[in-house]
């Protein structure tokens, strides 16, 4: 039998968790307004450190989501602290939906990039100028996938800060244990 504390996510589910939301937060600042039209006025991203910053952090966050289903698939059993039916549906959905979200960004990304034929810019001068496999792909043609990932990037946003104030109002109101479980 694993050892296992009921109230608590293990400690490497809690690492993935938090690693995570730093890097979306961070990401998300520095999205600036004007990437989009940096990209189409021709400036070259790789000399633009916030853009090399977004994409590392981007990818980076592509990586630990990854590595984060397997875990989530062999890790010892996430806590369910007592609630009302409708509530564990909610938290639920929420979850899912945050999860999705983790892949979508990343690969609305790719296909933007890919689509319209910028490079892929990272921390340490790594440099991918074309993904003819992406341009060529049948999906990137179906939408304008820099304004999906910019409204996607909106959405994450929103929906982590209203699952951060969940979470207080567990804490503070419930005092379920819900926050702890996910605190170091
Ligand atoms: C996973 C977390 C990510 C978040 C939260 C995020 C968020 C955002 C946001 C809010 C914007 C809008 C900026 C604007 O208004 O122009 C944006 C734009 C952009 N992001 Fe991300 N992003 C993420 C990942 C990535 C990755 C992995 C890449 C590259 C591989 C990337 C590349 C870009 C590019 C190229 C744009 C400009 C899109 C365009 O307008 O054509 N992002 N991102
Ligand atoms: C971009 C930011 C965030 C993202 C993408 C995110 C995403 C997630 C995801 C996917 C889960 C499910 C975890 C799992 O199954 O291993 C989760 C759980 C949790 N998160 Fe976040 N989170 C973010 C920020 C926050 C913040 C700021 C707080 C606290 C103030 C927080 C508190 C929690 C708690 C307490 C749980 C466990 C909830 C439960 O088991 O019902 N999260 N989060």
């Amino acid at each position: 039998m694993q050892h296992t504390n009921l109230n608590q996510y293990d400690k490497l589910s809690k690492v993935f968790h938090w690693i995570t939301a730093i890097a979306v937060a961070i990401a998300f600042v520095l999205g600036p307004g004007d990437f989009g039209r940096l990209l189409h006025n021709g400036i070259d991203p790789g000399t633009r450190i916030d853009i090399v910053w977004h994409e590392s952090l981007g990818v980076t966050i592509f990586t630990l989501t990854l590595l984060r289903l397997v875990w989530a698939t062999v890790r010892p059993v996430a806590p369910r602290p007592q609630m009302t039916a409708w509530m564990r549906f909610l938290s639920q959905l929420v979850h899912l939906v945050l999860w999705v979200l983790l892949f979508a960004l990343p690969i609305t990304a790719l296909l933007a990039l890919g689509t319209e034929g910028h490079p892929l810019t990272l921390l340490g001068g790594f440099r991918i100028n074309e993904l003819p496999f992406i341009a060529n792909a049948h999906l990137s043609g179906l939408a304008d996938w820099g304004d999906v990932h910019k409204f996607l990037g909106d959405v994450i946003m929103w929906l982590a800060g209203i699952h951060a104030l969940a979470a207080v109002y567990h804490h503070v109101k419930l005092k379920d244990g819900v926050l702890k479980s996910m605190l170091p």
